[in-house]
């Protein structure tokens, strides 16, 4: 049996009243036993975090680690045509070993800047190597093969058909969902709706129900999009995937930048789990998704640096400021403020991949995954009292998480990665 105690940090809990309290963690084998002061605990490892600031590990909800090699590809152009002539090409270029590094270059950079959760959509090919490096680093995954049967611009080497591409799924779910007692889990990733027939995403929804898994897919992202969804269609992506039979709390929707009524009104009552990227949204000119609206009506609304091509380096610091910034000029200094954009990192994420009784904040029971951060570089008069979260939302950066835990693994100790340094 594993045992850390970390000693004398500030930990913002992230619970129900949202304490923030001074103190010890005991931590035995995955899970977190006891929080409280001079706990005094004979652990195998003593992490001494005086004047450190412990935080729930962030749980990103939409990255692609099969782009992280793709880095610099945005340029500027708009989603459909970066698809077509930068993404596309580029994952039909990878094979099984660019596939693992892809994946664990990601996945180092996730741990560097505090992310403990991810949910990954891969590409059509080589996802087992995906599933290994996620595997072997020791990050908590939701994970799975891209679908897309569909579309005469995909090039040759990532098309498939129907059959194939559900085959495939169910055959990398079998093995991969549950390892790890549940670190890993499968997801479906239908790429969207453009790119899907209705007899995939029909089959998709009875999988997803028959395994209780995940659905991640994107989402009325661009403006092009929803007109190619609405000329074939003759209807919105949302008010679509709700026609399926798709729309249900199960289902994960990356950016959801332009919805109309009817869409906002599917999600919030369907339970959907929206997965807002700012940054991407910013960079491939999508527009500034209406995330106020979205947590007015009490809709799940989570965060996602989506690829390295539109984040850098899927860093979340990156994401949680410009969330919370890019509200400011239109809907005011609060609508977004630095507490609810940091919800939205920590248990918002964990309510969105279904997991909220065991990550996105830090409670006895819970599965230890934790960012340790030293916030103590800040050029500020150390008595000024200083709200953390906002200091954190808005100062700080990934160069300040100093050790990552996951599952109970110290996977990253003073800035040295351990798990993923073996594996790259
Ligand atoms: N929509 C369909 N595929 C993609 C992708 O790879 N990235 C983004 N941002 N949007 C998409
Ligand atoms: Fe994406």
């Amino acid at each position: 049996m594993s045992s850390i105690l970390i000693k004398n940090a500030e930990i913002i809990t992230m619970n129900q009243n949202e304490d923030i309290v001074t103190g010890d963690i005991y931590i035995t084998d995955d899970r977190i036993i006891e929080i409280g002061q001079n706990l005094s605990y004979h652990a195998e490892k003593v992490i001494d975090a005086t004047n450190r600031t412990i935080i729930p590990g962030f749980v990103q909800t939409h990255i692609h680690l099969c782009q992280t090699l793709f880095r610099g590809q945005a340029d500027d152009l708009e989603l459909m045509d970066w698809l077509k002539q930068k993404i596309w090409p580029l994952e039909a270029s990878h094979d099984e070993e660019s596939s693992y590094y892809s994946a664990m270059l990601g996945i180092g950079e996730l741990i560097q800047s505090g992310t403990t959760t991810v949910v990954d959509m891969e590409t059509v090919n080589h996802t087992d190597a995906a599933f290994t490096a996620i595997a072997e680093s020791g990050i908590r995954a939701l994970s799975g093969k891209v679908m897309m049967d569909k579309g005469s611009e995909v090039p040759i080497l990532l098309r498939e058909n129907t059959i194939e591409s559900i085959q495939q799924s169910v055959d990398l779910l079998e093995k991969w969902n549950g390892y790890d007692q549940g670190r890993i889990q499968y997801a479906f990733s239908p790429r969207f709706v453009v790119s899907c027939t209705q007899d995939l995403l029909t089959t998709v929804r009875d999988l997803s129900a028959r395994y209780n898994v995940r659905v991640h897919t994107h989402a009325s992202e661009n403006v092009n999009e929803i007109m190619l969804v609405e000329k074939e269609h003759g209807m919105r992506n949302v008010v679509y995937l709700d026609h399926i039979g798709l729309a249900n709390e199960r289902l994960i929707l990356a950016h959801c930048v332009w919805l109309d009524e009817e869409e906002k009104r599917i999600i919030k009552e369907r339970g959907i789990k929206v997965s807002h990227c700012p940054g991407s949204n910013l960079k491939l000119a999508s527009g500034v998704a209406e995330v106020p609206s979205l947590l007015d009506s009490r809709a799940f609304v989570s965060l996602g640096a989506d690829g390295a091509p539109c984040n850098n380096n899927l860093d979340m610091f990156n994401e949680m400021r410009l969330a919370a910034i890019i509200q400011k000029p239109v809907h005011g200094p609060t609508a977004m403020d630095a507490r609810t954009v940091f919800q939205m990192a920590t248990i918002g994420g964990a309510k969105a991949v279904g997991l909220e009784d065991q990550i996105g904040s830090i409670e006895t029971g819970k599965k230890a995954d934790i960012a340790i951060l030293n916030l103590n570089d800040f050029h500020v008069y150390p008595s000024f009292d200083i709200d953390p979260i906002s200091r954190i939302v808005y100062s700080a950066t990934r160069a300040d998480v100093e050790s990552t835990i996951i599952n109970g693994k110290v996977v990253m100790e003073n800035r040295k990665l351990n798990t993923v340094d073996k594996g790259l």
